[in-house]
């Protein structure tokens, strides 16, 4: 048996940490992506291995898929359209349809395929849970426009009280969004279609990923970039609602090593994991932690109650059975900045990245203003 990976979306930021990966551990990667230009403005990128066979092409087209399909153990499915806009169709031509075509084409064409591993998104869990006062967990619907425009951030439960949040487990699920419509059905996917015709398949559910070869260009992208870039251009960031939303941010090498055991582990078949970095951070303290990594802690955030409809208030997912496995997060968030530090400082011609990527959402009508601040 071949011990061939096939790697979508390998060109990008996850896909080529894991194919590197790979490598070392003495498999053969072929990657298939089709080297968009809004992730790719340079072509192919420098960090990219010359040992890796390279289809450039769509997961969508079929003819293409197929190739890439051919003699492989394993597929790692991570090619996404992930964007802000609301070309809500897209979501779904490629994200749903790639993943069925690669189901569909390995039991038409009988392909040995050992393993499948899907990228999904913490997305997926929504606004996840929350106790609230008399201690009953419960899934509370996304914010209103009207509600976060009264600076309104918190849950709150019937009687008023600000609900306290839990790491919500994989389990759940209450997609508030088309990317995350998308990343749900392809997480259904890969239990239904893994287990009706035989294909193990593992279901990766990431959090906010972190650290070197994050695309500078993708205006879907967090806090982390946004941040890096202003204190590295000397410029304080502006903090949406009141800095003090938690987040669950997960580092590239942690991820990969998730990646690898799940598509070496039996025991991971038919299941969804979170996969983040175990601690919950405030946006206030990862804008700290940036502002020491860039050496510009004499600059203070920007925090004018702005904020961007569609943020889930508090996002923290429930490692629990991906530790199971025998995997831990090890790297902390001070080691992912500081990779992504180092690789920003490598490139070039980055100014006006933030002005663009800030004119771009403010023109789809996605970053609003609060009249409490
Ligand atoms: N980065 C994160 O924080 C994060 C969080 C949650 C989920 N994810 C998921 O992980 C996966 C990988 O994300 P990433 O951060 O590495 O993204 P990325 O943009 O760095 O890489 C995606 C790659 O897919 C390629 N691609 C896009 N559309 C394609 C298509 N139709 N056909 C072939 N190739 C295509 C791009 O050229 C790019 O190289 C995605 O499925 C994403 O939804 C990422």
């Amino acid at each position: 048996m071949t011990n061939r990976i096939l790697i979508t979306g390998g060109a990008g930021f996850i896909g080529s940490h894991t194919a590197d990966r790979l490598l070392r551990e003495g498999y053969t990667v072929r990657i298939l992506d089709s080297l968009d230009p809004k992730i790719h403005p340079d072509g192919i990128p420098d960090y990219l291995s010359p040992e890796f066979e390279l289809i450039v092409g769509d997961v969508r087209d079929r003819d293409v898929l197929r190739r890439a399909l051919q003699d492989v153990s394993g597929v790692i499915h991570l090619a996404a359209y992930q964007d802000y806009l609301p070309d809500l169709s897209t979501f779904f031509s490629t994200n749903v349809v790639s993943t069925a075509l690669i189901y569909e084409l390995i039991v038409a064409e009988k392909l040995p395929v050992e393993k499948v591993v899907i990228a999904s998104s913490q997305f997926v869990q929504g606004e996840g849970l929350y106790k609230d006062s008399s201690g009953r967990v419960v899934s509370p619907p996304f914010r209103t426009r009207e509600q976060l425009g009264r600076g309104e951030w918190e849950h709150r439960d019937e009687r008023g009280e600000v609900m306290e949040w839990i790491p919500t487990p994989p389990t759940h699920t209450a997609p508030p969004n088309a990317y995350a419509l998308s990343k749900c059905s392809q997480e259904q996917q890969g239990i239904v279609f893994g287990e009706r015709y035989n294909i193990p398949t593992a279901v990766m559910r990431y959090s906010i990923v972190q650290g070197s070869r994050q695309s500078f260009h993708n205006a879907y992208s967090g806090a982390c970039r946004i941040f890096s870039l202003s204190y590295h251009f000397g410029e304080a960031p502006t903090i949406y609602e009141d800095g003090e939303q938690v987040r669950d941010f997960v580092n590239i090498h942690d991820v990969v090593d998730a990646n690898v055991r799940v598509l070496q582990s039996e025991s991971a078949n038919s299941k969804v994991f979170a996969v983040g970095g175990g601690r919950a951070c405030s946006i206030r303290e990862f804008d700290r932690i940036v502002a020491r990594q860039f050496g510009r802690e004499d600059l203070q955030p920007n925090i004018p109650g702005e904020f961007r409809y569609g943020d889930t208030r508090h996002a923290v997912s429930d490692i629990s059975q991906l530790m199971e496995l025998g995997w831990e997060p090890k790297h902390s968030i001070e080691d992912s900045v500081a990779e992504y530090a180092n690789y920003l400082r490598e490139m070039e011609g980055l100014k006006n990245v933030i002005g663009r990527a800030r004119e771009k959402m403010k023109g789809l009508n996605v970053i609003g203003s609060s009249s409490q601040q």
